[in-house]
């Protein structure tokens, strides 16, 4: 039987609550589809933090890199470590390490939950860039608490950067519709954006069957709310896609329904998956919190190691239970109820 290891990292509040519920599943889905999940917990967090003072030890790169994929629930607790020191100690540091510079993002509507828009049909995937952009950590601090105070955060947007999440992203539309949205503002930003905007035109010519529209990120604000069955992929830098994938998760029906992938294209190191959502200090160990984000991830996950048909029965599962009507609207359902529900479909 095939077997696969798997770093889990439940991490804060929810993160916990959820990263039960979607092993649950996956474990399930295992031995429906003949293959194993051999995990190992990792207890960074920010309670690791509080008594360790740091979020992961000094050698928590070197310990993940051997794993076949990493399942991550939340990282955060801001009551206690500011989210500033958390996640550049932890998730940002874990995608950057690992080339995981393709962040997937579906936004689907899941048959039974009604979304806030008029538009029922839309099925979007958008392309974050993970490792650069507006989040390269460039910048610093001068005459900190003083009226001559600055502050210098620098976007960094390099061509090999910028060129593979570009055709990783015309990889995905050929693959699916074959529209390619690429977002910018180059309107405004006329270096980085100008930049990004001339690389997606030379690419473009590799992908004549691709059908690529460039528009500003203000105007996808309004079109994801607008017209979003207009749209199939979108690729978008690191800042952008962050924002654009929380109203994706909005029009699906809420932060609950939003799953995602930090991908390592080459394989060269493990990919981490995610829910969007975060860790959800007010709900912790409620019992309350929608597994469907970090089932329908751990399903991503499963696709990536290779388990396609585990894959796809899982996301079926997740279908019925919410056509159903279980889980589709914020607490309607416990965790439990909503992963077992999951489950029976799953082993039906
Ligand atoms: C996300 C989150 C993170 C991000 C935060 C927690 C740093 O919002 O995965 O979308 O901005 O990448
Ligand atoms: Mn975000």
């Amino acid at each position: 039987m095939t077997s696969y290891s798997l770093a889990l990292i439940p991490g804060d509040g929810i993160g916990v609550d959820v990263t039960e519920a979607a092993l649950r599943v996956a474990h399930a889905a295992g031995a429906r589809f003949g293959f194993s999940l051999e995990t190992t917990t990792f207890p960074w967090s920010c309670d690791h933090y509080l008594t360790h003072g740091m979020m992961m030890p000094e050698d928590g790169i070197a310990q993940l890199s051997g794993f076949d994929a990493i399942y991550l629930g939340a990282v955060g607790w801001p009551d206690s470590v500011p989210d500033s020191v958390s996640l550049h100690g932890l998730l940002l540091p874990i995608r950057k390490a690992f080339r995981q510079y393709a962040n997937i993002r579906p936004h689907i509507l899941l048959p039974g939950v009604e979304g806030p828009l008029k538009s029922q049909g839309f099925d979007i995937l958008c392309i974050r860039e993970n490792t650069e952009g507006e989040y390269s950590g460039a910048g610093g601090r001068v005459h900190q608490g003083t009226p001559d105070e600055v502050a210098v955060e620098t976007s960094v947007f390099t061509r090999a950067g910028v060129e593979r999440i570009l055709r990783f992203g015309f990889e995905q539309a050929r693959a699916r519709r074959k529209k390619l949205t690429s977002v910018t503002k180059s309107n405004a930003q006329k270096y980085s954006m100008v930049f990004w905007d001339e690389v997606t035109r030379e690419l473009a010519a590799d992908y004549p069957d691709v059908e690529v529209t460039h528009t500003h990120i203000d105007a996808m604000a309004a079109k994801m709310v607008m017209a979003p069955e207009s749209l199939d992929v979108i690729v978008a830098s690191n800042l952008f896609g962050d924002i654009l994938t929380d109203l994706g998760a909005a029009i699906q029906g809420g932060l609950g329904f939003a799953a995602s992938a930090n991908i390592c294209p080459d394989r060269s190191f493990p990919s981490m998956f995610e829910p969007v959502h975060g860790s959800a200090p007010d709900i912790a160990g409620k019992n309350i919190a929608n597994p469907i984000a970090a089932i329908w991830s751990a399903a991503m996950m499963l696709e990536h190691l290779g388990e396609a048909a585990a894959a796809r029965a899982v996301l079926a599962a997740i279908e019925t239970a919410t056509a159903g009507g279980i889980g589709t609207r914020p607490g309607s359902h416990s965790t439990e109820a909503i992963t077992t529900a999951i489950l029976t479909a799953l082993e039906a």
